[in-house]
């Protein structure tokens, strides 16, 4: 196929490329490398950088990969579907996931859809929101034997879902600490000083605003009406929207920026519809699909198997601490953690290109 790449330079599309360079994707296509600074240089593959404004050679394309954000997306693809261009648009970016022409693509957790919408017509495939495909990985089992009510999750979310500039942020703000303190303080001098230094002018917080490092920061994105955050409204509107539901299921929680750098957390409580065992609830987790990982509800597991150190650059989504709540029998917890570059951005649509590739 002729495929178009715009924004694999950066963050994501560089995993993306490095993922497709692993899984042998990148001689089966026929590509174009576009560039929004650099057009005429020099591109991966030997390649010349294509202009990521030219319409003329975007059009020519078959699919159009973009991982260049937002604001591109906004800025290009109306105009090349005015123009008439027929062609694949897979988008990294939020702007289209709730475009009633697009897809949210998450395979394997709607592949059944997005074959549905390929038979009708779809050419539009936007990835999900990372914490929503995440939680997704991990609880799609659930969801798909139509056990829950209702879901709450808590977030803990890396740096890097903010961006390439935010995560090395939280690592300068961690040597800035480092550089400026005297580890054989007491505990207690060596806290107020790091506290007068998190509060004072010279912190390194351009990009996130505040610092992140010894602290949180319990907003993610802008204001949506109701109080929620507009990461915290992604998760029920884009869940429902992936798993194509008649009835909607409520999902709620708060998102909060951790000093992780690329793994994303979630604490679950989950209602379920009745109060099923252990043990059913243990097989529809693990049976969901390829990449979720159980763990037992055991200190030393859970301490090994289930932290962003463990996950970080793998397609692994442990799920760990399920117990039933003091709150009653149909109350679970559940935690999980994933590669946010990976499954909460880049895999969906590698795996779409795979799937498009399929039925040529
Ligand atoms: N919105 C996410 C975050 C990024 O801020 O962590 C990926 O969807």
């Amino acid at each position: 196929m002729k495929v178009g790449f715009v924004g694999w330079r950066g963050m994501v599309g560089s995993v993306l490329m490095q993922r497709m360079e692993v899984e042998g994707d990148l001689p089966k296509h026929d590509w174009t490398f576009f560039s929004t600074s650099n057009a005429g240089g020099q591109g991966p593959m030997s390649s010349v950088l294509a202009d990521a404004e030219d319409l003329e050679v975007l059009s020519s394309q078959e699919v159009i990969i973009t991982c260049q954000g937002g604001d591109y997306t906004k800025s290009v693809y109306g105009t090349l579907r005015a123009k008439g261009w027929k062609g694949h648009w897979i988008d990294a970016a939020s702007s289209l996931r709730m475009d009633s022409k697009a897809l949210i693509i998450l395979d394997p957790v709607n592949r059944d859809q997005i074959d549905r919408a390929l038979e009708n017509g779809t050419k539009t495939w936007a990835g999900g929101n990372c914490t929503v495909s995440l939680m997704l990985m991990g609880l799609g089992g659930l969801f798909d034997h139509g056990a829950v009510e209702w879901v709450t999750s808590m977030t803990y979310q890396a740096a890097s879902g903010a961006g390439a500039a935010n995560m090395k942020e939280l690592v300068a703000q961690a040597g800035y600490v480092e550089a400026k303190t005297d580890g054989s303080a007491t505990a207690l001098d060596l806290e107020s000083r790091v506290s007068e230094l998190l509060r004072s002018d010279e912190f390194p917080t351009q990009s996130f605003g505040h610092p992140l490092a010894y602290s949180l920061l319990p907003y993610i994105d802008s204001e949506v009406e109701g109080g929620q955050s507009r990461e915290e409204w992604k998760g029920m509107a884009e869940t429902n929207k992936i798993l194509g539901m008649d009835s909607h299921i409520p999902i709620d929680g708060i998102c909060v920026r951790v000093g992780s750098l690329r793994c994303h957390s979630q604490a679950f409580t989950i209602k379920l519809k009745e109060d099923l065992p252990l043990d059913e609830i243990e097989g529809m987790i693990k049976e969901a699909n390829n990449w979720v990982r159980w763990v037992p509800n055991e200190k030393e597991a859970t301490l090994k198997n289930l932290t962003p150190t463990a996950v970080s650059g793998t397609l692994d989504v442990p799920v760990g601490r399920v117990r039933k709540m003091n709150l009653g029998p149909q109350y679970l917890s559940a935690f999980s953690v994933g590669d946010q570059l990976l499954w909460g951005a880049a895999e969906p649509l590698r795996r779409m290109l795979g799937i498009l590739e399929e039925r040529q």
